[in-house]
């Protein structure tokens, strides 16, 4: 018996057993790899005389081309196979119960700093964020706040230490000294956060939110603060018109102060806003005081500009008719549900803020 019926019929016998896929690539080695049988047929070719070559020739290739033939099938059916097997196993039970979903709600005031944030930075302020719990000298006397001030009061402000060095802060106007402390002038930032004052009634909760405002550059007027607050009070209870009132007033670290009040009237029960002769307020401001700028070596001869501070939860209050505030941080999922809004939602101005 010739060679290549030898290798043919061992072969067939082997490759028609039970294999896994291992297997059969190994007899594929054995047969066409650089020294297999098959390869190593072909290299006889040579040695072989004129007459006799062209029948080998043929004969090989038939052997060749049948035991290939055989390879590929065998390794199809493998791979099906265990593909079925996966698919079998992988069977999903439609019958089950789903379990159940839940989504959660974003808090108003969650809402209304992602809006807020969302209109300063379309016209350039950065957002900065400082910590709740402040020294004194950063909440207060960097602030230009003198040591017999009442705010410096343990009626209002929660002091964390006997020595009054820890509080917890009492505003964000800290994060202005953070800010210009640990960076150079110009300034534009915002930085909404948590606050804290011993105070606790419809209106006031010892816990609550504000957004600091703050641009220091060389040629900043009172001219561009009105303007800048004008244009967020409008975007951000989305009117054309607000009517607007600075009034006259105090803060140790701006000179002059101001209290900021927006008219509304109230209309079959709701609120709106930019119209009617009521007012009310809704933030401090002013001009930033040069005993502030020198007490974060910025000279005031070359730089100034302004600061404001806005009561976040009152303009969520306003905004979404909320009318009592210590529902906002009592943790009813039912109030949650009715108030909160889609997570998905994200606000921006082109989307719009509140949908
Ligand atoms: N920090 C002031 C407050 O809490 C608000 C304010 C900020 C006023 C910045 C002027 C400038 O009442």
């Amino acid at each position: 018996m010739s060679d290549i019926k030898k290798i043919k019929d061992e072969f067939l016998l082997r490759l028609k057993k039970n294999l896994d896929l291992n297997q059969v690539n190994q007899i594929k080695t054995e047969l066409f790899g650089k020294t297999g049988l098959i390869s190593s047929q072909f290299k006889q070719l040579g040695k072989l005389a004129e007459d006799e070559r062209k029948k080998f020739a043929s004969d090989l290739n038939l052997v060749k081309n049948e035991l290939e033939d055989l390879i590929t099938t065998k390794i199809n059916d493998i791979e099906t196979k265990e593909i079925n097997k996966k698919l079998e196993k992988e069977k999903i039970d439609i019958t089950l119960p789903e379990r159940p979903f839940i989504q959660g709600k974003i808090h108003p005031v969650s809402q209304v700093i992602d809006e807020i944030s969302s209109i300063f930075s379309e016209i350039g302020f950065s957002v900065e964020e400082g910590p709740d719990v402040e020294n004194e000298y950063n909440n207060f006397t960097a602030l230009n706040t003198p040591d017999n001030h009442p705010a410096r009061d343990m009626h209002d402000t929660f002091y964390l230490d006997d020595a009054k060095e820890l509080l917890l802060r009492t505003h964000t106007s800290p994060v202005q000294i953070r800010t210009m402390l640990n960076n150079k002038p110009p300034f534009k930032i915002i930085a909404p956060g948590r606050t804290y004052r011993s105070d606790s009634d419809q209106t006031h909760t010892p816990m609550f939110h504000q957004v600091e405002g703050l641009h220091i550059d060389k040629k900043i007027n009172m001219g561009h603060l009105k303007g800048c607050l004008n244009y967020f009070i409008k975007e951000f209870f989305e009117v054309d018109k607000i009517k607007m009132r600075f009034r006259p007033s105090h803060f140790p670290f701006t000179e002059p102060s101001a209290e900021v009040d927006i008219g509304y009237e109230i209309k079959d029960g709701k609120i709106v806003i930019g119209e009617g002769d009521k007012w009310l307020e809704v933030l401090g401001c002013g001009m930033v005081h040069p005993n502030v700028l020198k007490n974060v070596k910025v000279n005031p001869d070359e730089f100034q500009g302004y600061a404001f501070g806005i009561g976040i939860d009152r303009l969520a209050m306003l905004k979404y008719g909320i009318n009592d505030l210590r529902a906002f941080f009592d943790c009813d999922y039912r109030w949650l549900n009715h108030f909160g809004f889609d997570p998905i939602d994200v606000p921006t101005n082109y989307r719009g803020l509140s949908r």
